[in-house]
This record gives C-alpha cells, structure tokens and sequence, in this order.
C-alpha cells in the first residue's frame, strides 16, 4: 500500500484562528429605512458577542479555548483522495475532499452551530431558536445546545419535515422542540398558512417564524441563530479551508487548481473556498466554484440587491444575490439548497468575478453522488452531490486538456437521512426543473423601491 488515501492532522494542528474574509472583502452595511443598522439594534436577536463578530473586519479571530475543545470530538476532518472516483473517470486530475460527514450530526453544520451556542451559553442565553432546511442545520444545533444545556427549539421547512422524520428524530434525541414550517405557533407561520394551506414551506418563511419565536419571548433569555448566510457563520466554517491548505501541504501540494462546494446560504462552501479566496486576492491562480441548484439559482440568474433575509421581512435589508423574499423553490430534495438569498460575503466576492458560479439540474447530481457512492463508498448528501457534479464535469475538463489539475472539493454532508430523495431517483419520479424568467422578473418586482448596493468592480 504505498499510495495514501487519507490525510490527517493531529489534533493538536487544529486551526486557532478562523479567517474573516470581511477584512479583504467590502460587503455593504445592512440597511433599515433609518439607514444603515448599527450593531445594538440586533440586540434582540443575537447575543452581542457573536454581532460583534458579525460586525468585525479583523482578519484572525481566535477560536476560544471552549470550542476547539467541542470541536476536537470530530475535527481535525481528514482529507481524502478520491482515487476510486478518479480511476472511475479515467482522469488524470488529482481530487480530494474534506469530509464533512464525519461530524455527530453528519454534516459541516456543527462547526458554527457549537460556536453559536458557546457564545450564546457566554452572554447568559438560555434558549435558542432557527429554521432548518434539509434538517442538517436543525440537527446541528441541537447536538450543540444539548452539549452546552441550552434548550433549542427548530422550525423545520414543511417538505423536509415530511420527507424526513429521521432528521426530525435526530433532533428530538438531543432534546430539541421540532415543528414543521409554516406552523401556528407564530404570526408569521399563521399569514402565510392562511393565504397557502399547502404550502411545501420555504427557509425564507422559517427564519420569520424562528426570529419571531426569539423576539417575542418574554423572558429575555432567547435568542435566533442561523445556520448560514451571516458573515459570522462564514468564519466559522473557514476551520475547513485552514485544515485543508495544512492537508495539502502534506500531500505535498502547493495550491489546489480548482476549488469547489455546493451552496445555499453559502456556509459550507465558503468554510472551504474563503481561505482560498485569500490566496487568490494575493495573486494565487485559482478557480473557485459555488455550485447552486438549477431551481434556485441565487448566484446565476438573480441581481446583486438589497433584500430582506426572511419572507415576513423581520429581517434589514442585505445585500446579496436574492430571487425576492417571497420566491418559494421548487421542493426539490436538495432541501439545504432552497434558499432565495446568497450570503453577503459570496455575493460580494461573484459581484468582483473572485467565483464561477455553477447551476445544476438535479438529475444529474444524483447520477454523480451515486457513481460516488459506487466509487468512494460513501452516500453523499443531495446538496454535496451538486459539488460532485461539478468536481466530476472538471475532472472530464482535464481529461480532454490532458491536465494533471488538482481539485479539491466539500463533501459537506453524508445522506443517509436522504434516502427518500434517492428512492424517487431510482424509480425515475424526479425531473429537471428549468425555473422560468417570469417567476424570477414578478418576485424581484417587489424590490424594485429598495436602495441599490453599489456594483462591484
Ligand atoms: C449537507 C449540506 N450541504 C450543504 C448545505 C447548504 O448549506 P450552506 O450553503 O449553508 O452550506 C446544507 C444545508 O442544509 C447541507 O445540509
């Protein structure tokens, strides 16, 4: 056996610092119609020290002590070569990928979701609330507050709440509250279920239920969190990237050619891409590629905007990539990608042409995560599978031009939660889905009265 499949730090060469791209990156302030929102009016919706964060335009930020101690259960994640999709493919490209499935909760959702709760459980807070899409991020959270004793309550988007139970159980086992969105239980959900009975729920309309449940509780000890999307939850992710360059230097490599993550609110991919990105500001050639659904296509077909976060516009008005508040995707199974906005820090660095978004149908990623599956072993996520898709069309790429290129890539979530998804694939009940301009044109129609953020270079 001489060639090495894995690559592995000790746990004591995990990352102390994360990276905050928003010292290299200019993202725009967050608007209200007073203007833009200083960091206190978020008071009662995080904990001031993670807005602080939010906020923050250092560069390194020191992990404390406590949540690399938390972190350590799982991390350092190792780095795999994927020499079995490789010789599948017959290409002379070099893949690996940093596998995020090893995580308690099976994705890379834990690495924000303990640095939130420790924050939170630091400034006093005794209860968290947030939405979950696919129900990776609600699990998440959940194995987080039952670690630091917070109680945790989850508003889970309608469609994966009914094709997942075991996600919903998941999140019971570690002693969370679940309930599927839109519900009764907030004002929010009670609108929404009025004008759409049937509504598959979006994360748009999660988040107004999850930020409304914090706001209104009248203990004062709640706060929202977020699994994705803010420029805090982007640091906390960069843990992978940073692990991944140290990896890569033992493999023996200099840099990686092509970087690649799947991306809905943009956490994961960014975890991986961000400190790359850094690299690539600094003169390093790398191609960085956000791959989103065909369905929701945030970062290909919509405008760089400012939009609220959430469908009940509980949220200030962000400056991102967005197909309106109120666009409602497709149920698609990639439920972890159905979100309307990009995060402001993904969107800013598309708008300066540092990325090379990626949209895919669905048909093809699920033919890609099973020849994955079939190759490296491993079921993938149906969000991880548009990243394989992508890492799979690159590799053909280098295939033709003969090129030994390196790629490295996210594997941020196993799916063997996903297994409904797989079921309709394998009996030929799902399709491709192209979404139409008019949909995207009436959405983006109620914004056309918000302030524009500046265009990038
Ligand atoms: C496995 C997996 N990958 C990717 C995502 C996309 O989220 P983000 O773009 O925040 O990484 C999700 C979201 O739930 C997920 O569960």
């Amino acid at each position: 056996m001489s060639r090495i499949r894995k690559i592995y730090l000790d746990e004591k060469e995990i990352p102390k610092q994360w990276y905050n791209l928003a010292a290299d990156i200019k993202t725009e302030p967050f608007m209200s119609p007073d203007g833009p929102v200083p960091p206190e009016a978020w008071a009662p919706v995080f904990p001031m020290n993670l807005v602080e964060l939010e906020y923050s335009t250092q560069r390194w930020i020191d992990i404390p002590e406590g949540i690399l101690e938390i972190l350590s259960r799982w991390r350092p994640s190792p780095l795999y070569r994927a020499y079995d999709l490789e010789e599948a493919l017959g290409t002379p490209a070099k893949i690996f990928y940093k596998n995020e499935s090893l995580s308690p909760a099976g994705s890379h959702k834990p690495n924000t979701a303990v640095a939130q709760a420790w924050y939170n459980k630091q400034f006093g807070i005794k209860r968290m609330t947030t939405e979950t899409g696919a129900g990776q991020w609600g699990s998440a959270l959940a194995f987080a507050c039952a670690l630091l004793g917070l109680e945790c309550k989850v508003f889970m988007v309608r469609v994966s709440f009914d094709q997942k139970p075991y996600r919903k159980l998941m999140m019971q086992t570690w002693g969370a509250n679940c309930v599927a969105s839109p519900s009764n239980e907030t004002q929010a959900g009670r609108t929404i279920l009025e004008k759409m009975p049937d509504t598959p729920g979006s994360l748009g309309i999660a988040i107004s239920e999850a930020i409304e449940a914090a706001v209104t509780d009248k203990s004062g000890n709640t706060r929202y969190s977020l699994g994705s999307v803010l420029n805090h939850v982007m640091m906390h992710q960069t843990i992978i990237g940073l692990e991944a360059k140290k990896q890569l230097q033992k493999a023996g490599i200099k840099k990686p050619d092509v970087v690649i993550g799947c991306a809905g609110g943009g956490s994961n991919f960014a975890g991986l891409s961000f400190p790359f990105v850094y690299d690539k500001i600094n003169g390093a050639e790398i191609e960085i590629i956000p791959v989103e659904p065909a369905s929701c296509p945030t970062m290909t077909r919509a405008p760089y905007v400012y939009d609220h976060g959430d469908t009940a516009k509980m949220t200030p008005l962000v400056a991102m990539h967005s197909l309106g508040h109120s666009f409602i995707p497709p149920p698609i199974h990639a439920g972890g990608l159905r979100y309307h906005g990009m995060a402001p820090l993904v969107s800013k660095a598309v708008t300066e042409g540092l990325m090379n978004p990626l949209a895919l149908h669905q048909l093809e990623c699920y033919e890609a995560g099973i020849l994955f599956a079939k190759t490296e072993g491993i079921i993938p996520a149906p969000e991880t599978n548009h990243a394989i898709a992508a890492v799979i069309n690159e590799a053909n790429k280098a295939k033709e031009e003969g090129k030994e290129k390196v790629i490295l890539f996210n594997f941020s979530g196993h799916g063997l939660m996903d297994l409904t998804g797989y079921d309709k694939y394998l009996s030929g009940q799902l399709t491709d889905y192209e979404l139409p301009e008019n949909i995207i044109l009436e959405n983006l129609e109620e914004l056309k009265d918000y302030p524009k953020p500046p265009v990038g270079k």
